[in-house]
């Protein structure tokens, strides 16, 4: 079996972030998104697996291949972001007329995909989705299932939902996609939208069954689903400690990496703090993640996300953020005394 994950896309409900990061490099507890995904086909034995990418391919490249995967991986470039279907299409050379498991860069499983690759296996169907019982099913893409289990339509966003599952962003597919997806048209929004491939599947009698996801499932499509995500993944690290800790009190599940000084400081888990950063005088609360390079002074910082190379300093406190890279937020020391900014198109501050 073969892996599609998809990491195109524009992703504009992320932005500004996105204006400067795909995506799916987005760090969540100090790993890109795209990385749980490509651990997860690994971990189901999946040695051949395709990479979409989009308008920012290049970033997408350099951060997979600074990995040592256990896997071959090759990257398939699909212009402009038409579509989930549009998506396969792109990738048939790749695919080869085998089956494969089409993984959504951009989501995160927590029990992975290994029972549901081998229920695709067991139950041998055309296609087999998976779906997570939700409390809103108005706000997804929704099943609705025969007395077999097995899906009879898919809905998208319904005013009545025929069921509480909603979709997830993992799919298993036969070849016969292709088909499906060569025979639909665009969508209202314009694209080709893999509810309608599958849909075609069943309305020309081929099979798709489903299978449920137990533990929780995020897709990290807002920024207040990556702050989820974050807490989510921080729920289960496990503590490391490599830096060098002064005259500080570090509390609960805490992940320190190597290079890191942490003075005069309280820092309270479940929370990871990356390479070569300088925390002083300052407190990090419970599911933070910090990335490397980052220097924190003066400043209390609970349930947020800052990545790469940021520098806070006598800043307050800040709680569920999520700051880009090398952003500086400091103390005003001159006068005219006030806020100063300079901040990107779509940025949002709460203050
Ligand atoms: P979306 O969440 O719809 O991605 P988007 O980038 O269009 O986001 P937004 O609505 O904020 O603009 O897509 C789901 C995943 O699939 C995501 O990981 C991006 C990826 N994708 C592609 O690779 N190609 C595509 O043509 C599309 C539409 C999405």
């Amino acid at each position: 079996m073969k892996a599609l994950i998809l990491s195109g896309g524009h992703g504009t409900r992320l932005r500004p972030l996105t204006y400067s990061q795909q995506k799916q490099l987005i760090p969540v507890a100090n790993k890109p998104v795209l990385f749980y995904a490509i651990e997860d086909v690994i971990e189901a034995g999946i040695k051949d697996i395709g990479i979409i990418v989009g308008p920012n391919k290049e970033q997408v490249m350099e951060t997979v291949n600074s990995v040592d995967w256990d896997a071959e991986i090759e990257f398939i470039y699909q212009g402009e972001p038409k579509g989930l279907a549009h998506a396969i299409l792109v990738a048939e050379e790749f695919l080869d007329n085998e089956e494969f498991v089409m993984y959504l860069g951009d989501n995160i499983l927590r029990g992975g995909i290994v029972d549901h690759a081998n229920k695709f296996k067991e139950l041998n169907p055309d296609s087999l989705i998976l779906l997570t019982e939700v409390d809103e099913p108005q706000r997804f893409g929704v099943a609705e299932l025969d007395e077999n289990g097995r899906v009879k339509k898919l809905v998208e966003k319904p005013k009545v939902p025929p069921s509480n599952y909603a979709l997830v962003g993992v799919y298993f597919f036969k070849p016969i996609i292709i088909e499906a997806c060569k025979n639909i048209k665009p969508s209202w929004r314009n694209e080709l939208e893999i509810t309608d491939a599958i849909q075609w599947l069943i309305d020309n009698g081929y099979r798709v069954e489903a299978s449920i996801v137990e533990g929780w499932w995020k897709d990290t499509g807002k920024p207040e689903d990556i702050l989820e995500a974050n807490r989510l993944i921080l729920d289960d690290i496990q503590p490391k400690n490599e830096g060098k800790a002064e005259n500080s009190r570090i509390m609960g599940r805490v992940v320190i990496e190597s290079g890191t000084v942490i003075k005069d400081s309280v820092i309270k888990g479940p929370c990871v703090v990356g390479k070569n950063c300088r925390i002083v005088n300052s407190y990090i609360g419970p599911y933070t993640s910090i990335g490397n390079n980052c220097e924190i002074e003066g400043t209390e910082i609970e349930d947020s996300v800052i990545m790469d190379g940021s520098k806070i300093i006598n800043a307050g406190r800040f709680v569920e953020s999520l700051i880009g890279r090398n952003v500086k937020i400091q103390e005003c020391n001159s006068k005219p005394r006030g806020y100063r900014f300079i901040v990107g198109d779509n940025s949002d501050i709460v203050l």
